[in-house]
């Protein structure tokens, strides 16, 4: 079937048409329309801005997405949208968008949510991969671990307990003066520091747990910067980048490890912006080769915001019953 696909959760708006049938994952346009550069000004997201620029590229992208993908509004077999979690005013723009176009042409509605629609991604990129599976879904608002029972049925097991990863990431870089958001730039910094220079606390809490705090790292980095700096001292950013990578990923390679044996399961699957990092996923890489499991991540295309993984996640939402009446209304947590 082919599956038409918003979403509008934070700052990217974005449109996908995907076709999905029991032997079919294929991708036949995925537009991304990125508000980066607006944020960029303010370091961060600012939630009515973001807003008012999803309803100014919403028609746009769902013209060119058809386009690209060849088809017409009357050749596709469903709609999907992001339902939640996300900033509310952006997320209502792509839910009242497919609401009006899916009951103005009579197409069934699916409403689908964020995070699964990340690990989702991955079903697109690795064509054989089905549940159950382990999961470690890295993302701007979200750190979690899920037991993936089946395509729609998750079950949350561990999650950072305040910050999650990539939002550690970007308040570190903003710090740094690093182009926002923060993540990419400090993943290549990372590559030509030394990541044995500066000790910075894990954020690996502890022994006995899958959970992670991210906010005790992320005001060390802070602190050693800013006593740097009133010092009049010269900052290495590659090796702040490198050490803080290092022990993000020493953190979450022990996690790994430990979800893997908890759970037993044999097959990791990362998701979420934070997946596209370099070191993490050749640290979770590393540690799958050495416990026998089989580490999967999506294409880096796909690991952020994307209309595409909505809509494969919405095609397994879709044959179990899902729909979205014209009453649907979007969840910010
Ligand atoms: O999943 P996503 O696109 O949006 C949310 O749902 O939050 O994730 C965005 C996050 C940002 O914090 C961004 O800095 C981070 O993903 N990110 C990265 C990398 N690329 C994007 N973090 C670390 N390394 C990267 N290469
Ligand atoms: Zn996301």
């Amino acid at each position: 079937m082919y599956i038409l696909s918003f979403e509008s959760s934070c700052d990217e708006t974005a449109c996908a048409v995907v076709e999905m049938s029991e032997g079919t994952r294929e991708i036949k346009s995925n537009i991304i329309a990125s508000q980066v550069d607006i944020h960029a000004l303010y370091g961060g997201v600012v939630p009515e801005i973001a807003s008012r620029a999803h309803i100014e590229a919403i028609s746009k992208i769902t013209y060119e997405a058809l386009d690209v993908a060849g088809l017409k509004i009357s050749d596709i077999d469903m709609i999907a949208v992001t339902q939640g979690p996300g900033l509310i005013g952006a997320l209502l723009v792509a839910v009242s968008f497919a609401k009006a176009l899916a009951f103005a042409n009579n197409i069934p509605l699916v409403p689908v949510d964020h995070i699964k629609g990340h690990v989702a991604a991955n079903y697109l990129t690795h064509k054989d991969l089905k549940p159950p599976f382990l999961a470690l879904v890295m993302s701007g608002g979200h750190t979690s671990f899920f037991d993936v029972k089946s395509y729609t049925d998750f079950e949350e097991i561990a999650s950072t307990q305040d910050d999650a990863a990539g939002e550690c990431f970007d308040k570190i870089g903003r710090v740094m003066g690093l182009p926002y958001p923060g993540g990419s730039a400090l993943d290549r910094l990372a590559t030509m520091g030394n990541k044995q220079s500066i000790q910075f606390p894990s954020p690996a809490i502890s022994k006995d747990t899958l959970n992670f705090s991210f906010s005790g790292l992320k005001t060390a980095v802070i602190n050693y910067i800013n006593t740097k700096r009133q010092k009049g001292e010269e900052l290495c950013r590659e090796d702040i980048c490198a050490s803080v990578t290092h022990s993000i990923v020493e953190a979450v390679v022990s996690k790994v490890d430990i979800a893997l044996k908890k759970t037993g399961y044999d097959k990791i699957v990362l998701a979420g912006g934070v997946s596209a990092n370099s070191h993490i996923r050749a640290g979770i890489e590393e540690v799958c080769k050495k416990s026998g499991a089989t580490f999967y991540a999506p294409s880096l295309s796909l690991c952020g915001d994307n209309g595409a993984m909505i809509g494969a996640q919405g095609y397994y939402e879709y044959l179990n019953g899902v729909r979205g009446s014209e009453n649907l209304n979007a969840y910010p947590s």
